[in-house]
């Protein structure tokens, strides 16, 4: 178990420079290199939500499993109220650390075990992280039923995944990550898979637990309306790199990256944009290896752009990679 003994303004998890390369191999090429995380930092305080966004691929998910570790970065700092978790625990995380860090996936249908009841998921995490005796169990589980919204209780705790809808199962995984107490949600796509009527409950539940419960979460989402609406802050990934950071509300209402505004033009949710606003854009052409990443989609691309990485830049409230900031145009003879 860790102590929550340090100063209030250390932030509850800090990730500094987190990498990871993937070597991807096809049927017919050799192996080619993939940047699926490069230099993330970031930090998430208690009670808060940060949302990573970006289109499929851009390394969300490989960075929400960094921070659960079940993957290992190639370099990189994971922090816990101050504390290296690599360097204290490198091979493994703790169940100490398991208990403070847990993760919410994408497919609600395949992360609960098919022969087992709720009760059975509910139990298990409750018992082994010491977090209630096993005369007061099955009222704990019950409990966290009734946390999640599952009512009535008595009778979700005796069901079968196969009889719960998609949005109850999320409900279900929810309540069992609730139930060894964490600190900090990763919560991948949790509502991507679910009908569009029932991802509000969700999205919900989780605003409800981070104001009640002051639980931080970092929700991992291709779906800028969704990380605004749950979301303090957010970061906007393109193929690993973090292109855009600061407060949601701002980075929706005034995207500064090219990155960020094709994200949003190519929603079809956020209200007041004509349908060709919201066209994504093409893909065009490969990534240079020494410019800007985004360079070769990019419909602002000038000379610079090709050769050399604008790296992050502190804009107002932001930070943003790109060669037009600080001024948010080109400089003139650029
Ligand atoms: N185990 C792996 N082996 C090889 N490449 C991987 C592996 N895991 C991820 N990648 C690659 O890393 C990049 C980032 O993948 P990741 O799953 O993190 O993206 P994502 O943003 O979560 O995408 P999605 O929205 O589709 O879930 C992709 O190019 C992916 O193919
Ligand atoms: S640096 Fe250039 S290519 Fe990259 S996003 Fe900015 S304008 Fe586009
Ligand atoms: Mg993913």
């Amino acid at each position: 178990m860790y102590t929550n003994s340090k100063s209030s303004h250390t932030p509850l998890l800090e990730v500094r420079r987190l990498s990871k390369m993937f070597l991807s191999r096809g049927l017919f090429t050799s192996g080619r290199r993939v940047t699926a995380a490069e230099d993330i930092s970031f930090r998430i305080n208690r009670g808060e939500a940060i949302a990573l966004v970006g289109e499929s691929g851009s390394g969300k998910s490989t960075v929400a499993r960094l921070i659960v570790r079940l993957e290992h970065p190639d370099g990189g700092e994971i922090r816990l109220d101050g504390t290296d978790m690599l360097t204290r625990e490198p091979r493994r995380a703790s169940l100490g650390y398991r208990g403070r860090v847990q993760m919410v996936f994408q497919d609600p249908f395949g992360s609960l075990n098919p022969v087992h009841t709720v009760a059975h998921h509910l139990v298990r995490p409750l018992l082994r992280h010491g977090r209630a005796k096993s005369t007061e169990v099955h009222a704990r589980a019950i409990e966290l039923l009734r946390v999640v919204g599952l009512e009535p209780a008595e009778e979700f705790i005796n069901r079968h995944p196969y009889e719960l809808s998609g949005g109850q199962r999320q409900r279900v995984a929810i309540a069992r990550a609730l139930a060894v107490e964490p600190d900090l949600l990763v919560a991948d796509e949790p509502t991507s898979m679910l009908d569009v009527s029932i991802r509000m409950g969700i999205l919900n539940l989780l605003a409800q637990l981070k104001l009640e419960r002051g639980l931080a979460i970092l929700l991992i989402t291709h779906d800028l309306a969704s990380a605004r609406y749950l979301a303090d802050r957010v970061l906007v990934l393109f193929r690993g790199r973090v292109v855009e950071a600061g407060p949601s509300d701002a980075i929706v209402e005034r995207p500064a990256h090219p990155y960020t505004r094709a994200l949003l033009a190519s929603i079809a949710d956020i209200g007041g944009q004509e349908p060709s606003a919201r066209r994504p854009l093409e893909v065009a052409g490969e990534e240079s290896a020494d410019g800007c990443p985004f360079a070769y989609r990019c419909p602002e691309v000038f000379d610079v752009c090709r050769v050399t990485d604008p790296g992050p830049r502190p804009v107002d409230d932001r930070s943003v990679r790109c060669h037009l900031y600080p001024g948010g145009t080109r400089a003139p003879g650029s």
